[in-house]
């Protein structure tokens, strides 16, 4: 859908300061395009009577959680940090299936919610689903965990007034709300990351110790192919274990896949084409610095019939 930007911009803004009044509005802000497109939204409509609530759930990116705090402090924005690590980490013990990782994530994401909502004595939530998170949870692909409607939750379980100003649009329309609102270019050509984090690239049971191991690969995938411009590039932690050698003795260890992949909008997408010397110098990275790594793969699959994420 082609849009007209700065009207896009007008109408949400009058539509979102009509809805919120004179009340307080949260907008839980993960550090995405489209979470940070939404807060800078809310912020226009609303100034110092919208908090961007940064929910630190332990399954960020490295500096993650200092990188995105800052860059809303900067803009002006009021930012609270909800430490929830220990929680996310205590609901997702002992999950293995997608689906019920998926829905322990979210109903802790929504308590977590529900609880700075009655201590800021906000009146809304303002989050920044968008219309690919809508299509794919109601295609029953998956839940995306911000698609409570969909889902056949209603937000007044959590205590909460949700506004999702950002609901007809695709990722391209939302890089250019983001661009147009004044985000840097390293924010609106940001790579999406999904809501659940590095949950969603932890096959099997997610750990703290797992999730340690997928952000250091993480990191390395994405700084060495940072300048194909992929639409997403990431490391995957297997459930699979794998017998390789480490200093000199036998080592059943783990396996990471490197999935990077090229869409215009997440509904389709295709493997990148990349050098062989460039995953190679990846893999080496990833034996020398993650001593936990025994094998490392790269997937060539297409979305469909694969989905870009693993789980
Ligand atoms: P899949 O794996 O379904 O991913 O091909 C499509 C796009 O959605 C992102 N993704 C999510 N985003 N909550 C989100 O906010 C989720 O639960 C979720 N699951 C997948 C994924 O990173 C890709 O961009």
């Amino acid at each position: 859908m082609k849009i007209n930007v700065r009207t896009f911009i007008r109408q949400s803004t009058k539509s979102i300061q009509k809805e919120v009044g004179t009340g307080t509005a949260l907008c839980a802000t993960s550090g995405g395009v489209d979470s940070m497109a939404c807060a800078f939204l809310a912020h226009r409509a609303l100034g110092k009577n919208l908090i961007a609530l940064f929910i630190d759930d332990g399954l960020m990116r490295e500096q993650e959680p200092q990188t995105v705090t800052k860059l809303l402090k900067k803009h002006g924005i009021r930012t609270v940090t909800v430490r929830a690590a220990q929680d996310f980490s205590r609901a997702l013990k002992g999950k293995e299936d997608p689906e019920i990782m998926r829905k322990a994530f979210r109903d802790t994401f929504y308590k977590t919610l529900g609880k700075a909502v009655r201590k800021y004595h906000a009146s809304h939530l303002i989050q920044g689903t968008i219309a690919a998170d809508i299509k794919e949870t109601k295609g029953k692909i998956k839940s995306q965990h911000n698609v409570l409607s969909q889902i056949g939750i209603s937000p007044k379980k959590y205590g909460l007034r949700i506004i999702e100003p950002l609901k007809t649009l695709y990722k391209p329309g939302v890089r250019k709300v983001a661009q147009a609102l004044g985000l840097s270019k390293s924010v609106y050509q940001r790579m999406p990351f999904p809501g659940p984090g590095l949950a969603t690239r932890v096959v099997g049971e997610v750990t703290p110790q797992r999730v340690r191991i997928v952000r250091k690969a993480t990191v390395i995938v994405e700084r060495a192919l940072k300048k194909y411009k992929p639409f997403q590039a990431f490391a995957v932690l297997l459930h699979d274990r794998a017998t390789g050698i480490k200093k000199g003795s036998r080592q059943f260890g783990n396996i990471i896949v490197i999935r990077s992949v090229d869409s215009r909008d997440a509904l389709t997408a295709t493997a990148t084409k990349i050098p062989f010397a460039v995953l190679d110098s990846i893999q080496r990275s990833i034996y020398r610095q993650i001593p936990e790594v025994t094998k490392v793969l790269y997937d060539i699959s297409p979305k469909p019939p694969s989905t870009i994420e693993y789980i």
